[in-house]
């Protein structure tokens, strides 16, 4: 891949974000020769110095002791900067200037806002007023979600954005999309006939896809308590590994070709009315229990800065219908939660069961065909499968193929964020969000949220340590299924 020189603006150069996930990816980046300068900026007074002892700090636990820091400390300078004033943004454009011909870096420049969206729109005005955007050499926009917090709000937001940058120079992070068993769902998919084949509503009962945390709302309680797990996870990452398994094959393997099929999967999701609602959406919030390490934890509404009659919800649960020949009368059962058993993020495809025939082998001994894609903690791939058990007759047990990334220690893979920073630069949003994906996925998100909203619909509840409520359970009950519990790869 080429590598473009740039300067990266980094906007919440003090924030948590940058520090625990974007220093370490741009010193990763760094290490295989990426040429950029970083200017942070912020509020707090700091110098280039302090600022520098900062990123050092950061990235301490990722470098070798004693490894010399110097050039790339180098590279990175300090601009306080309030988002309001805009003559901040005039000096930024003086300092820009200056280490873009200290470094070369051609004008091309990364505006990554590690910011609350509201300040989005003063923010890129400005840049504009200042005439950090019209130079010579590329610019991009990198943000992050929330990208509203409805179709309408989101909308705002976009025509705010666009009215600096063009779309094609809008990258919307979602981190999820940096995953490397992410990044394999399409290789998987479409590089081996034997899924693809069967890919489709003849060989599959059902979908499921896990997002499940241990963490709480830790020290994020006046975001997540406005947000909630539905406009947290749902909206964002969920929808998108929905599109990611259930998209068409794209006619090229191209950034806008892929896009739209992605979206395709978006616009086919049944929108619910309140009743639907009802009947497909679970909302859970977690109480006080014992998580599996033994440690006894607060319920939610106990947790510091929540209110303490919170309605937020800290669980969803959903059987979604995607509309099309393809997946008509496939069930794909989404869940994600906080304080749950574990940490895991995998999509489980069940097959169809064989014929009964009692004629057959003992079909009630026989279990599901089931493909697990696993996200994390373990990455790989796992195909569980019929089999004679050794010198009995006829007697069947299920067996397993599976291949694991990191199951044996860990790889040198690159970081979620280092990878999807590096794509930006090389003008590759493949792994980013398009607005109309964006759009979409608020309309399906927007009708939940009012049917909660306007309707009596039941906060459940359940133990911190456990998988959710039980009304989770009977949503997949009701068809005849159940969840699969298939965190890690050697799990049978
Ligand atoms: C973020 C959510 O987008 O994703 C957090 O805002 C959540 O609430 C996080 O904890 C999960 O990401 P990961 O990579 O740890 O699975």
């Amino acid at each position: 891949q080429s590598k473009e020189a740039n300067i990266f603006f980094l906007f919440g150069a003090t924030g948590d974000l940058a520090r625990r996930k974007l220093y370490p990816a741009l010193y990763n980046l760094y290490k295989k020769q990426q040429p950029f300068a970083v200017i942070g900026l912020a509020r707090r007074p700091h110098n280039h110095q302090s600022f520098r002892d900062l990123v050092a700090d950061s990235i301490q636990d990722f470098v070798a002791q004693d490894t010399d820091l110097t050039d790339f400390l180098d590279t990175f300078y300090y601009h306080p900067l309030d988002v309001n004033n805009l003559e901040a943004f005039v000096s930024l454009k003086d300092l820009s200037d200056k280490v873009d011909r200290k470094f070369n870096l051609q004008g091309n420049r990364v505006f990554y806002l590690s910011l609350a969206p509201r300040l989005f729109k003063q923010v890129t005005g400005n840049l504009k007023k200042a005439g950090l955007t019209h130079d010579n050499g590329w610019k991009r926009l990198i943000i992050e979600k929330p990208f509203g917090h409805d179709l309408e709000s989101g909308t705002e937001l976009n025509e705010s954005l666009h009215a600096v940058f063009k779309e094609s120079e809008i990258y919307r992070i979602d981190h999820y999309l940096g995953k490397e068993m992410i990044q394999n769902i399409q290789v998987v998919r479409f590089a081996n006939p034997i899924f693809e084949s069967v890919w489709n509503n003849r060989y599959i009962s059902n979908i499921q896809i896990t997002l499940s945390e241990q963490l709480g709302v830790g020290e994020r309680a006046s975001y997540y308590d406005q947000t909630g797990a539905l406009l947290d996870m749902i909206q964002n990452h969920m929808l998108q590994l929905v599109s990611l398994t259930a998209m068409e094959p794209p006619s090229r393997f191209a950034t806008e070709d892929i896009r739209d099929e992605k979206v395709k999967v978006l616009k086919s999701l049944r929108l619910f009315n309140s009743d639907e609602v009802k009947e497909h959406v679970v909302r859970g919030q977690y109480e006080d229990g014992t998580m599996s390490n033994g440690e006894s934890v607060i319920g939610y509404k106990k947790e510091e800065n929540i209110d303490p009659e919170s309605k937020t919800e800290t669980y969803v649960a959903a059987r979604l219908f995607i509309d099309n020949y393809r997946w008509a009368g496939v069930p794909f059962y989404i869940r994600t939660g906080k304080r749950l058993a574990e940490r895991s993020a995998q999509i489980t495809v069940q097959f169809k069961d064989v014929p009964k025939n009692p004629y057959f082998y003992n079909f009630n001994e026989l279990s599901s065909n089931l493909l697990t894609i696993h996200i994390q903690p373990d990455e790989g791939i796992s195909l569980k499968l019929n089999a004679k058990r050794y010198s009995q007759e006829s007697d069947t047990i299920p067996v397993k193929m599976k291949f694991c990334n990191n199951c044996e220690g860990k790889p040198d893979a690159a970081t979620a964020y280092e990878r999807l920073i590096e794509d930006c630069i090389n003008g590759d949003s493949t792994n980013f969000i398009r607005w109309d994906e964006v759009a979409f996925s608020w309309t399906f998100v927007d009708a939940i949220a009012k049917a909660w909203r306007e309707e009596n619909i039941p906060l459940e509840t359940y133990p911190a340590g456990s998988m959710g409520p039980k009304a989770s359970d009977d949503l997949l009950a009701k068809e005849g299924f159940h969840w699969w519990d298939i965190s890690k790869v050697d799990k049978n």
